[in-house]
């Protein structure tokens, strides 16, 4: 964003355009994927048939990895 050029001014952009743009990056960037996690969420208790293909999918992945420590979780929760 720095070195960006606005090419019809022939200019970078200046401070102030810099806050607005991350102000608008972070506006963009949050409303929409805490709303996209909420649907997730409500789809997942509606359907729970894929709600447990999730559990094991992720499960199946992190279950088996060690810790810091080297040990891998046994017990399921
Ligand atoms: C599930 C998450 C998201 C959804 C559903 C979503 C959806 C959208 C949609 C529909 C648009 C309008 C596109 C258009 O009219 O051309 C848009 C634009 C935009 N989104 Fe997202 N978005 C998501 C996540 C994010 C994230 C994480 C960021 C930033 C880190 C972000 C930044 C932006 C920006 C800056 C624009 C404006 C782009 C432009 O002016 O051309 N969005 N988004």
């Amino acid at each position: 964003m720095v070195d960006l050029e606005l090419p019809e001014d022939e200019r970078k952009l200046n401070e102030k355009e810099m806050v607005s743009l991350c102000s608008e990056f972070l506006d963009a960037g949050t409303d929409t994927t805490s709303t996209a996690l909420q649907w997730i969420m409500a789809n997942l208790i509606k359907y729970p048939r894929v709600q447990t293909n999730l559990y094991e999918e992720i499960h199946g992945i992190v279950a088996h990895r060690p810790n810091s420590k080297g040990r891998t979780r046994k017990k399921s929760w």
